[in-house]
C-alpha cells in the first residue's frame, strides 16, 4: 500500500463511494410488493447484504482519476453492482457451487428458493442495462460504449466465461497459465469493466488514460482473485472441522493449491507493484485507484 495512505484512509474512501451507490440501488431497486413481491425482495436481499461495494469503488475512483464523478457515475456503479450480486446469487446455486452462505448469511437460494433466485439474477443482470440507458446529458455515443463494455466484459467476452471455463475445470488440475486465463475471464474482466466504465462516463477519457487504467485494472484483478483464494485457504484453515472454503472444498485449483500459500502472496505483492507502475502516468487524481489497489491485497474478507 503507497505508504501515504493507511487503512482508515481506505475505510472513509469506501464509505464514501458506497452512501453514493447505495441511494442510487434504492432507487433502482423495485420495492416488494405486488405480485413479484419475493422476486424483489429477494433482489434487494441479495444486494444490500453487505457488499464491499469493490467494483462501485473503483468506477468512482476511475472516474476522479481522468475527471470528476457525479451522478451518472453513481448509475454506472449501480449497474456494476448488480450485475456482480446476481453473478454470485447464480454462482451459489446447487447445480454451480452449491453454497448455503454468502457474507455469513444465508445465499438467495436458501432463503427465497432456488427458482427465485435464478429470476432474481435476471433481473438484475437486465436491471443493470436498463440503468446505462437512463443517465443524464451522456453522448450518445457514450452509452453504447459503455453498454458494449458491460455485455463484453460481463458477458462471452468475461465473467460468464470465466464461469464457464470454471466448471469444466472443476476436478481436474490446471496448469499456472490457465488458472489466470480463468480467472482474467471470471473475476478480472468485471474489475476491469468497472474502472473502464468509471472513466468513459466522464466522456473525458482519452485513449492512453484508458490503455493505462486497464493495465491497472488487469494487475489488480488478479491479485483480487490470488487473496479471495489465500483468504479462501485462510478461512478453511481457521475453521477447522468446520466446512471448507467452497473452492476447496469443491476440488478446484487455486492459486494456493498450485502455487502455496507464500508464492501466492508474493504474486498478490507483485501485482500490486505493476498496478502501482500503471498508474505512474497519473498524478494525485489517482490516489483513491491506488488506495483501493493496497485495500485489494490487504484485504481480511
Ligand atoms: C467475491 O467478490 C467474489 C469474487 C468475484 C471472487 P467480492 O469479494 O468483491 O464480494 P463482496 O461483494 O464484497 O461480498
Ligand atoms: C465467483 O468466484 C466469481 C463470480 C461470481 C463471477 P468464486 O466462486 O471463487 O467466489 P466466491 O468464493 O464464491 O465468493
Ligand atoms: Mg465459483
Ligand atoms: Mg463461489
Ligand atoms: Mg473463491
Amino acid at each position: 500500500m503507497p505508504s501515504s495512505l493507511s487503512p482508515i484512509s481506505f475505510n472513509q474512501i469506501l464509505e464514501h463511494y458506497s452512501a453514493q451507490v447505495d441511494e442510487q440501488l434504492e432507487a433502482i431497486l423495485p420495492a416488494s410488493h405486488g405480485p413479484a413481491a419475493d422476486l424483489f425482495a429477494a433482489m434487494r436481499y441479495s444486494v444490500f447484504n453487505g457488499g464491499k461495494r469493490l467494483r462501485p469503488a473503483l468506477c468512482f475512483a476511475a472516474a476522479e482519476s481522468v475527471a470528476a464523478s457525479d451522478s451518472n457515475t453513481a448509475k454506472v456503479a449501480a449497474a456494476l453492482e448488480m450485475i456482480h450480486a446476481y453473478s454470485l446469487i447464480h454462482d451459489d446455486l446447487p447445480s454451480m457451487d452449491n453454497d448455503d452462505l454468502r457474507r455469513g448469511k444465508p445465499t438467495c437460494h436458501i432463503q427465497f428458493g432456488e427458482a427465485t433466485a435464478i429470476l432474481a439474477g435476471d433481473g438484475l443482470q437486465s436491471l443493470a442495462f436498463q440503468q446505462l440507458t437512463e443517465l443524464n446529458n451522456v453522448e450518445p455515443a457514450v452509452v453504447v460504449e459503455l453498454i458494449a463494455m458491460l455485455s463484453r466484459l460481463g458477458g462471452c467476452s468475461g465473467m460468464v466465461t470465466g464461469q464457464a471455463i470454471d466448471l469444466a475445470a472443476t476436478g481436474s488440475a490446471l496448469a499456472l497459465e490457465q488458472l489466470k486465463e480463468m480467472h482474467a475471464h471470471k473475476t478480472g474482466a468485471l474489475i476491469e469493466a468497472s474502472v473502464l466504465m468509471g472513466a468513459t462516463v466522464t466522456g473525458r477519457a482519452s485513449t492512453e488514460q484508458l490503455q493505462a487504467l486497464s493495465a491497472f485494472a488487469r494487475a489488480i484483478g488478479l491479485a483480487f482473485q490470488i487473496q479471495d483464494d489465500i483468504l479462501d485457504v485462510e478461512s478453511s484453515t481457521e475453521k477447522l472441522g468446520k466446512k471448507q472454503g467452497s473452492d476447496v472444498n469443491n476440488d478446484k485449483s487455486t492459486y494456493t493449491s498450485i502455487l502455496g500459500l507464500e508464492q501466492a502472496r508474493r504474486e498478490a505483492d507483485e501485482l500490486f507493484d505493476s498496478s502501482i507502475q500503471a498508474l505512474q502516468g497519473f498524478g494525485e487524481s489517482a490516489d483513491s485507484l491506488r488506495a483501493i489497489a493496497g485495500f485489494i491485497v490487504q484485504r481480511g474478507h
